[in-house]
């Protein structure tokens, strides 16, 4: 492994004004993005989006530092032959893939999930780096609930984590850490801080015992929020206060950054918070967007999947972009 290029990696992705596009949804949740604005999902249609959003020369090459791609993707072409990585790093951006192979329930543990994919790992990042994967991501579900989640639950998904994040740095990619506490519930904002703090303990526990190295990785965690259906929603303040204490109370300064998911979050809501975390200051790390919905879903709805709608697309999607840019240096306004 050499840490100083999984380093400059790394700080690149998180780079001031500079976030990351997952762009990486599987075949089954793009067919639901896909629904909502009435759109076949089918191999041509999910280039198309793709291609649409990597040629956005604005949003590209000024706000995005690399997209998450998923396997279909990282092996497509453009329309005009064009591979699709090329897209991205010709918009001086970094190709990265998801790695994981989704969820299982976990055994003994009911209502819970693991995350699988380390069998033939290896092998596996091998070919991605060679297609120019320099990044990749493994996501962990956690769900909040009744007498939920479980030690097990946590632990074993740290460990997985773990794994996968000393796999990707043997083969020379940065690995992106994301333990995602769900925010479907009806919890309140203190029982989400409670359990995103466990979470994170036991993931950086585990990345300790696998040999990890901070300095080559990115976190991409949960915001501190409310559940869905809590009656008592936090305000943005309280969401950055609460998060910044949480992340500092948790995350080693060795990371050389952290780049939220936005979990559900509206396109707005997320671009607050991140804004109201970076007002807040001297903070150890990069905090930066990583968001799939919180940058796509209003592409997607200008696009809904007509050609003559390209330009209105990137134009939704590079002012999403710079909004989350802005947000990233604090200086973003409602
Ligand atoms: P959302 O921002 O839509 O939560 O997606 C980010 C992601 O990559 C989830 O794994």
């Amino acid at each position: 492994m050499n840490l100083a290029d999984l380093n400059k990696i790394a700080r690149a992705m998180v780079a001031p004004g500079k976030g990351i596009l997952a762009a990486d949804e599987s075949s089954g949740t793009i067919k639901k993005r896909f629904d909502v604005i009435g759109v076949e999902s089918t191999e041509t249609s999910r280039r198309d989006y793709r291609e649409m959003m990597f040629s956005s020369k604005q949003a590209m090459s000024e706000y995005i530092s690399g997209v998450i791609l998923y396997d279909e993707t990282i092996w497509q072409n453009a329309a005009d032959g064009t591979p699709l990585v090329r897209l991205i790093e010709q918009a001086g951006g970094i190709p990265g893939i998801k790695v994981d192979e989704g969820t299982q329930q976990l055994p003994n543990c009911p209502g819970e999930l693991i995350t699988i994919g380390l069998d033939k790992l290896a092998e596996r990042l091998a070919k991605y780096y060679k297609q120019g994967a320099r990044f990749a991501k493994w996501r962990a579900v956690i769900d909040i609930g009744a007498g939920i989640p479980s030690y097990t639950a946590v632990r074993t998904n740290a460990h997985a984590l773990a794994r996968y994040a000393a796999l990707c740095q043997q083969a020379q990619i940065v690995p992106i850490v994301e333990p995602e506490v769900l925010m479907d519930g009806d919890h309140d904002i203190d029982r989400c801080t409670e359990v995103t703090e466990f979470v994170l303990k036991e993931t950086f526990q585990e990345l300790y015992y696998q040999k990890v190295a901070l300095e080559g990785m990115i976190l991409k965690p949960n915001m501190a929020v409310a559940g869905k259906k809590s009656a008592n929603k936090a305000g943005v303040q309280e969401v950055a206060e609460k998060t910044v204490k949480l992340l500092k109370a948790c995350v080693p300064s060795a990371v050389p950054g952290i780049a939220f998911l936005s979990g559900g979050q509206s396109d707005e809501e997320a671009t607050a918070h991140l804004d109201a975390m970076n007002k807040i200051g001297g903070l150890p790390w990069g905090l930066t967007f990583s968001y799939g919905r919180a940058l796509q879903a209003a592409p997607q709805k200008a696009w809904s999947g007509k050609a003559e709608n390209i330009a209105a697309g990137q134009a939704a999607f590079t002012h999403r972009a710079r909004m989350n840019s802005l947000a990233s240096k604090g200086e973003w306004t409602a």
